[in-house]
């Protein structure tokens, strides 16, 4: 492992930790970003050596083109209609396991296979640990239609609102607007610290052209907490446990040649 930085260690251990919980013939929403990314090779792995019967439903193109490349069977959300497991990674968790997610833009197409899942399992580094939410900006999805009218709606709802922080940024891509998979554009919430995610979640959505944000209440299960020494810690909300373990790993070629997120 001497060439993969200790936060991607992390985030491996974390991801090859999550694969415990997958099961024969189950139906698993798989998550994005980096973190994902490791999981969706894990899974593609564990698949493979095991031989299991396993349906993928992918939160993103970019995860359904992976999902591919590693092997899954990948189907969408309205073929599985309902899911036994999601697996994804978070931009922040706090005690209660409530999440910030969405730096990747796709916070919508997580929150639905999410949501549609008995179980929902989080995969992070530590650093994604905070006491409260709301130091990495909260992403919101807004339709383009007056996306500059949504914007002042927001900013005038943030006011009553238990945050430090209000600026509100369109997310760029390069020179232009930045498209989520479902053709919205995502407005960047700078707000430091969200005494009341619960509360902002509920008023956000209340905003016409708001279509989703990124917080994450009372949907995840358990964390699963990767360190770069290869430590893992399990919390689990419902059992209230903390469980540690190690993962001894080797290096295997397939899983390490070409990290492509
Ligand atoms: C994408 C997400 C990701 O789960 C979140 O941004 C964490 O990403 P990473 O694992 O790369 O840190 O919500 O929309």
């Amino acid at each position: 492992m001497s060439e993969l930085s200790p936060i991607d260690k992390a985030k491996f251990v974390a991801a090859k930790q999550a694969m415990a919980y997958v099961k024969d013939g189950m139906k698993i929403g798989l998550g994005s970003g980096s973190t994902a990314a490791w999981m969706v090779k894990c899974l593609g792995e564990h698949v493979a050596e095991q031989g299991l019967n396993i349906k993928g439903v992918p939160s993103s193109s970019r995860t359904a083109a992976l999902a591919r490349e590693v092997g899954l069977d990948v189907i969408s959300l309205d073929e599985a209609r309902w899911l036994d497991l999601t697996i994804d990674g978070a931009d922040e968790f706090d005690g209660n396991l409530n999440l910030l997610k969405g730096g990747g833009g796709s916070l919508l197409q997580e929150k639905i296979v999410a949501t549609a899942s008995d179980q929902m399992i989080v995969i992070a580094d530590a650093s994604k640990a905070v006491e409260t939410l709301g130091s990495f900006p909260l992403p919101i999805e807004v339709v383009p239609f007056g996306w500059q009218t949504t914007k002042v709606l927001v900013e005038e709802t943030l006011i009553g609102m238990d945050v430090l922080g209000r600026k509100v940024s369109l997310r760029m891509n390069g020179d232009a607007p930045f498209y989520t998979d479902e053709g919205n554009h995502i407005l960047d919430l700078h707000l430091n610290r969200i005494g009341n995610a619960r509360q902002l979640s509920l008023v956000i959505n209340q905003i016409p052209g708001v279509v989703e944000n990124g917080l994450f209440i009372d949907i995840c299960d358990v964390v699963v907490i990767g360190y770069g020494d290869g430590r893992v810690e399990v919390r689990d909300i419902n059992q209230g446990s903390i469980d540690e373990t190690r993962i001894d790993f080797v290096e295997t070629e397939n899983l390490f040649a070409d990290l492509s997120d």
